[in-house]
């Protein structure tokens, strides 16, 4: 008897806590977790992670956790859970990108944690509308050096092509003049490099190092890289003002907070948040332009009007000149929404209620701008490409549709956004010299960049190669120079 009575009390104790926590998971979202211990549903997630979002959000509802690689992430995708994700406290940026950080460019956590604001309120300053201006003349005269570089016949690959313009006008201007290389070998390394670090990016930021070879020796060469220029590039200020480039004014930070042996991380980190969206979002706006023939004619039409017809060999372009131009602004604008990341993240750090759940802290709170983006409540026709729908956005303000989030949005938005449109569309590029004399050839050998962009649009299935004859040129000349991308695209799987 003496016995029972305990055991009777510890049964029923356990069975109280176990209703519970029952009760308290009841309230919790719908949770995907497979069978696999740790691993849940990492396989499934991995192969298509896109395709799985959508499918769970038809399946479970607008809110839903999948549990994959120890983590739970918890995807919203509807207004009260995306207003959450980006107005509550109780969600945080850093918390969940610093161990990203640390994997991609072993920036150690302590590190990333003290210098993180500092570095966004600088580079947001120094990309923000007022300095603009600053990187207007160096942007125009290195675009106009690649156009010479490439020749004025040819034929090439329109990614490749987008990369050779690209890499070396972004490079060159927010790091260092001539920082990029001339020579023909190390120009491919380069190449060969970034692209094997950005394709395997997201593997890179959770899987162990010695499963990712070539992902592993891409960052080696970059990170030493960076270590034997860093003097070069901290010494050579800029003649005409002293200021210094978005590289030095970073370095400046890391080395008076920290120690130099950080530098090269954070070089690293910069070189990849500004040059991976700039081949899939120049890439993917010319090929919607090429792919809708209306769309193009009036783009030419509009470039010609402004600059006249082809033929003279510099063109100088006023700012006035380029704002009349909106029709290129809003063909980016329109290629970001349908390119958007695939996913962005925030941690939970104290429980959140969204639609009469309770999210625990420790939770991943995800939102897929791509879905959201094409979402028919807030973009009517979201799988079509249709500039004209950012007729509505005030752009002058800088201020995008309602629900348009490929930039993030909050406290730490992407701070190079003004930049990154103003950028690839020339309606604000200020006195810019374009040579608009060539004729190019370019044909479709690959099906695009990017990772919501591995499936090319149907209409460009079948390339007419024609139709981009002679005026691929004139095009990339009244829309190119470049940005960021999937940086965008993060898979952020581990917290
Ligand atoms: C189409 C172009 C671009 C897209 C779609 C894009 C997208 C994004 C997104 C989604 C984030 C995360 C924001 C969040 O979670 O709220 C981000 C962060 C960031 N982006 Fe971009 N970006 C672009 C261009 C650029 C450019 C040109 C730069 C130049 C250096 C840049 C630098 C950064 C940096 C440094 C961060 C991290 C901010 C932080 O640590 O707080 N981005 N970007």
């Amino acid at each position: 008897m003496e016995l029972i009575f305990p055991t009777v009390i510890i049964i029923l104790g356990c069975l109280v806590l176990f209703l519970l926590l029952q009760r308290k998971n009841l309230r919790r979202p719908p949770c995907i977790r497979g069978w696999i211990p740790w691993i849940g549903v990492g396989f499934e997630f991995g192969k298509a992670p896109l395709e799985f979002i959508e499918k769970a959000r038809i399946k479970y509802g607008p809110i839903f956790t999948v549990f994959a690689m120890g983590n739970r992430m918890t995807f919203v995708t509807e207004e009260e859970g995306i207003n959450v994700f980006l107005k509550s406290k109780k969600v945080d940026f850093e918390l969940a990108v610093q161990n990203i950080v640390y994997h991609t460019a072993s920036i150690p956590k302590n590190v990333f944690l003290a210098l993180h604001e500092k570095l966004y309120i600088m580079l947001k300053g120094k990309m923000g509308t007022v300095n603009l201006h600053q990187f207007t003349g160096q942007l125009t005269e290195e675009l106009h050096e690649q156009l010479e570089n490439l020749g004025t016949h040819g034929t090439m690959d329109l990614n490749n092509l987008v990369r050779h313009l690209l890499y070396p006008v972004t490079v060159n201007t927010l790091f260092n003049k001539s920082w990029f290389p001339t020579n023909k070998k190390k120009i491919k390394e380069f190449h060969q490099y970034f692209q094997a670090y950005d394709e395997d990016f997201e593997y890179g930021s959770q899987l162990p190092e010695c499963l990712l070879r070539n992902w592993s020796k891409s960052k080696k060469w970059f990170l030493e890289l960076f270590e034997k220029n860093i003097p070069d590039i901290k010494a050579c200020k800029s003649a005409k003002d002293n200021s210094m480039t978005l590289l030095q004014a970073t370095l400046d930070i890391v080395e008076t907070e920290t120690s130099k042996e950080n530098s090269p991380k954070y070089g690293l980190l910069l070189l990849w948040a500004s040059l991976s969206n700039a081949v899939p979002v120049a890439f993917w706006t010319l090929a919607y332009v090429l792919s809708h023939p209306d769309i193009h004619k009036a783009v030419m039409e509009g470039i010609s009007s402004v600059f006249g017809t082809a033929g003279k060999d510099k063109i100088k372009v006023s700012e006035d000149d380029l704002e009349k131009l909106l029709l290129i602004k809003w063909c980016v604008l329109e290629t970001i929404r349908l390119k958007a990341p695939g996913v962005i993240t925030r941690k939970v750090v104290k429980p959140v209620e969204i639609l009469n759940y309770i999210i625990p802290s420790g939770d991943l709170l995800m939102l897929s701008p791509f879905w959201l983006h094409r979402n028919p409540k807030y973009f009517p026709e979201p799988e079509l490409f249709k500039p004209e729908r950012w007729k509505k956005a005030n752009l002058e303000k800088h201020s995008f549709l309602d629900c348009f989030v490929a930039f993030g949005s909050g406290k730490f938005q992407c701070p190079g956004r003004v930049l990154s449109i103003w950028w690839v569309s020339p309606s604000q590029k200020g006195n810019a010299e374009l040579n608009i004399n060539k004729e190019y050839d370019i044909c479709w050998a690959s099906q695009g960049p990017g990772p919501s962009a591995g499936v090319a649009p149907p209409h460009l299935a079948a390339p007419r190669p024609e139709l981009y004859k002679k005026t691929l040129l004139h095009f990339v000349l009244g829309l190119s120079s470049r940005t960021h991308s999937n940086g965008a695209c993060l898979w952020y799987l581990q917290q």
